[in-house]
């Protein structure tokens, strides 16, 4: 996983700005005033302001060595704003040199990889060094940029150096190599309280803890360099709304790792009581005004830990800082909230009770600082940060506001991690061989089921893409693609509505179609991960079979078909290639893989219940869409957990829709599309007993997934005991004699209200009944599965009481519930099958 992007980038913090000007009436009122603040645009003469309160001003007088380094302007003009036009260049070594006073400063750096005039952009490779210290280390700045998860070509560093009496600030760019340039875009230079992360050695409190052992010091000889700084529960705070040293906060959602979570505002009416333990410039209001917990209530959040997970570069020490402040109105003393920190996995406070600290006191802010070294082992590992309730906690809950994490340097004074691994050589492709696994582990099933079912033919095609955002929108070079669109008279290719890629580039994206690249494998062919854009965006590139001439026609239709279907929760079509007897499709790839690769046969980590609703509710809408929202009906005809992709944020995406008109291009399997498609264990008997197709036949299959997820088991186990063989059956059955707990995944015991699984367990058999006309729409399977959502958070949030262990709910299902009639749903739920509004039906 690319992970050095996650710093901030400065993308997404500009356009917040724009949204937010009320943030600029309450910078007049700055908490801390910074004795310097230099804001320099490199390589310009003139002076301007942005919106991020930022005065820049001219570098010249501060350039102290190398006067013959020579400013250039960016090809590629900036899309934000800041000191991205001009940056300062060089093939040999140049200094700053900044007459500051002593104590601790920022210092950030500021780039804009791209090219500019006579200096091109791949070309950059260098190291940047502040007094002792080593803050990049042959730094390629292009690698880095494309390596980064967030739009744009900005990166940007934060370092907290502290100087001494008559010290200068001085800054060396220095070149790698004679080939290769260093450039700079901007510095800033801002002052901050001694105190503020170095350890005041005449205090005798709040020095950092080494976790799991005793204290340490910050000592003012030490750099450190910002590697997050997060607003948990809370939105991205622009430079503006700091407390005076224009330092940025970003919301914590990319890093939470547990779906059971909530955030709480408690607004701005309790006024904060800083204490000279947590001055008031420590963090801005907002950030202990917000605040995330479990998620769920009583003894269910004694069953998981509220997790965050902190990518960093191994073989570093990090100074961890945990931002508390209770304002929560059921919480009144100590003892009332008490919970573990576990940092990397290590008990680092066996009991965090914020009211413990203040004596008592609410609305006061406090700030904890740990210390954990990290060993060199793998490239881009997680400092994990786990929070779980006290077991004699009166509230068994766990909370946190803010968490910022400061890299130390080493005693060699070096800061620098390594670049990150080029695309696409080097690249680990952890997914291939889990993907491998599925493949094996399907041809099994197939294999076994086949003759049973004979005569029908099927097509498991174990197709996974993986794959995410795209980043560009490109229009479609019309004229390059005419020859072969015309060679068959067949229409013209979709113009304006997805992108054209040469046989070169896919080439290029797929270094040949290596078959280490490859993430899947299926009937019409095999399945790349490739990158294009320079490598700036991961794709996943499915390339048919080569050969007969048949489908050329079905696949230029195919083609201008998916690229009009978009939808939250489909998979988008990002383009196409169609020459030298090539057809091939490029899509999103999607970083989580398979719905399918989380549920069983996995070593990741289960999902939890409500992560799992939220995916089923995801994916129906997609199927929903589908089935009503392009111009015909769309039948997937092959709805299974291997074909519900999940990105990067856990959103579910269908994939695989439509293409199962491209059948296989040998003449042997011209038949297959006019025969039963699907697979084995998710297959509508309806549908090859009578061999008639209607979208009922994907809701069948959808109810087989709803199976999967509540059971975390695949649909047929031929090694199992006979009852327990099929799912569809032992659900049916146990259903029936009011016992369907006894399937549930045993990894979600303890997360799911009573309700809710009663409810769910309802909605999956309701899909699986045997006459297609008696099943819901996918429509109403959205509704319904909304309403178990609310149902499991209204359990959660109290409203429902009882949070209980479904297990001890056998009477939960005591009336027998073996002939479901939709109808019944309707009034069960209290809700009309017309109410069920798709909130975003396009
Ligand atoms: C911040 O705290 C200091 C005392 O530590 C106080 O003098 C100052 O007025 C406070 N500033 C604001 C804006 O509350
Ligand atoms: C830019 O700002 C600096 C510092 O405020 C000032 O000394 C200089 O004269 C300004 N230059 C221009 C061109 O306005
Ligand atoms: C930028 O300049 C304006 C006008 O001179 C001043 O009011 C503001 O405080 C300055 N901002 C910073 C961050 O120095
Ligand atoms: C920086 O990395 C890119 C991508 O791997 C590479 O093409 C380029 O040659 C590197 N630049 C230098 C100067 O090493
Ligand atoms: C910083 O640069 C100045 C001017 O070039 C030089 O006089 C001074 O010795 C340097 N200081 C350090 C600590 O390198
Ligand atoms: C919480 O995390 C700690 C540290 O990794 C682990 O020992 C503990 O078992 C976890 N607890 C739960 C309920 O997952
Ligand atoms: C950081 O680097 C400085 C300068 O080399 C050194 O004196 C200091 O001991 C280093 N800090 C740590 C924690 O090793």
């Amino acid at each position: 996983m690319d992970t050095s992007g996650t710093r901030i980038a400065l993308g997404t913090i500009l356009p917040i700005l724009l949204l937010c000007l009320p943030y600029f009436s309450i910078a007049v009122d700055v908490i801390y005033r910074p004795v310097e603040l230099l804001s320099i645009n490199c390589g310009s003469s003139s002076n301007f302001s942005t919106l991020d309160g930022r005065n820049w001003t001219a570098d010249i007088k501060f350039l102290s060595e190398n006067k013959d380094s020579v400013a250039a302007s960016a090809l590629t003009p900036s899309t934000q704003q800041g000191p991205y036009t001009y940056a300062r260049f060089s093939h040999s070594q140049f200094t700053y040199s900044f007459p500051v006073s002593a104590g601790p400063k920022f210092l950030r750096l500021f780039f804009y990889s791209t090219s500019y005039q006579n200096f091109d952009r791949s070309k950059s490779d260098f190291s940047v060094k502040a007094g002792p210290y080593t803050l990049l280390h042959d730094f390629n700045a292009s690698l880095n940029a494309d390596a980064g998860d967030e739009p744009g070509n900005y990166l940007f560093r934060e370092y907290c150096i502290n100087l001494k009496d008559g010290e200068r600030l001085n800054i060396t760019f220095i070149p790698s190599t004679t080939d290769s340039y260093a450039f700079i875009n901007g510095i800033e230079v801002v002052s901050m309280p001694p105190y503020l992360y170095y350890t005041n050695l005449d205090d005798n409190t709040g020095f950092p803890q080494i976790v799991g052992g005793v204290t340490y010091t910050i000592e003012s000889k030490s750099a450190l360099e910002k590697i997050y700084r997060l607003n948990v529960a809370g939105t991205n705070i622009p430079p503006t709304g700091d407390t005076g040293m224009l330092r940025t906060w970003e919301a914590d959602d990319n890093y939470v790792t547990t779906q059971s979570n909530i955030s709480v505002d408690f607004g701005g009416i309790t006024k904060l009581s800083f204490t000279t333990a947590t001055e008031n410039y420590t963090a801005p209001d907002k950030v202990y005004r917000s605040s995330r917990s479990m998620g769920t209530s009583g003894s269910l959040n004694m069953g998981f830990n509220l997790t965050w997970q902190l990518p960093v570069d191994s073989g570093f020490t990090y100074l961890l800082r945990l931002h508390f402040c209770q304002l929560d109105p059921h919480v009144h003393q100590a003892g009332d909230l008490e919970f573990y920190i576990y940092i990397a996995d290590q008990l680092a406070t066996d009991r965090a009770d914020v009211l413990l600290w203040t004596i008592n006191q609410k609305a006061v802010p406090v700030v904890t600082d740990y210390i954990v070294s990290i060993p060199v082992n793998q490239k881009k590992p997680n400092i994990s940060l786990k929070l779980h309730p006290h077991p004699k906690s009166r509230i068994k809950d766990a909370q946190l506001n803010g968490i910022e994490l400061f890299k130390i340097n080493h005693s060699t004074g070096n800061l620098a991690g390594p670049n990150p691994d080029p695309h696409p050589k080097t690249f680990e492709f952890p997914l291939q061989s889990k993907n491998k696994k599925s493949k094996g582990r399907t041809g099994t099933i197939t294999a076994a089921v086949a003759g049973a079912v004979s005569g029908v033919v099927m097509l498991s095609l174990i197709v996974a893409f993986f794959l995410i955002k795209r980043k560009k929108n490109v229009a479609i070079d019309e004229g390059s693609n005419k020859k072969d669109g015309t060679s068959q008279g067949g229409g013209s290719l979709p113009a304006n509505l997805c992108r054209h890629f040469s046989i070169a580039e896919i080439k290029a994206a797929t270094n040949n179609f290596d078959e280490l690249l490859v993430v899947g494998v299926g009937g019409f062919g095999n399945v790349y991960k490739g990158y294009i854009d320079e490598g700036s965006t991961h794709v996943a590139i499915k390339r048919l079979k080569p050969g007969s001439q048949q489908g050329e026609q079905e696949f230029v239709n195919e083609i201008e078909m998916l690229s009009q279907l978009r939808h939250l929760n489909l998979v988008s079509l990002i383009g196409y290639c169609y020459e030298s007897n090539e057809m091939i499709l490029v899509y999103d790839f999607m970083d989580q893989g398979t719905l399918c690769e989380h549920l069983y046969g996995t070593d990741n980590p289960s999902l939890s219940w409500k992560q799992r609703l939220q995916i089923c509710i995801g994916a129906a809408r997609g199927l929903h869409y589908l089935h009503t929202g392009a111009k015909h009906m769309i039948i997937h005809r092959d709805v299974k957990s291997t074909n519900i992709l999940l990105d990067e944020k856990w959103v579910a995406k269908v994939s695989d829709f439509g293409l199962s008109r491209i059948g296989p291009t040998g003449s042997s399997m011209t038949h297959v599309s006019t025969k039963v498609k699907g697979s084995i264990g998710y297959l509508d008997p309806e549908y090859y007993k009578r061999q008639r197709l209607t979208e009922k036949s994907d809701v069948y299959s959808f109810g087989v997934v709803l199976l999967e997820v509540l059971s975390g088991r695949q649909p047929l186990i031929r090694t199992a005991e006979k009852q327990k063989m099929s799912l569809v059956d032992w659900a049916k059955h146990r259903y029936a004699k009011g016992s369907l707990g006894e399937i549930v995944d045993p990894a979600l015991k303890g997360q799911i209200a009573t309700e809710c699984i009663h409810k769910f367990g309802e909605v999956a058999l309701s899909c699986l009944l045997e006459d297609g006309t008696q099943r819901p729409s996918m429509k109403d399977v959205v509704g319904m599965l909304e309403f178990v959502l609310q149902l499991q958070d209204s359990a959660v949030n109290g409203v429902v009481v009882s949070g209980g262990d479904y297990e001890d709910s056998e009477d939960m299902f005591s009336s027998t519930h073996s002939s479901i009639q939709l109808s019944n749903y309707s009034n069960s739920t209290g809700l009309n099958t017309t109410s069920y509004g798709s909130k975003e039906s396009d």
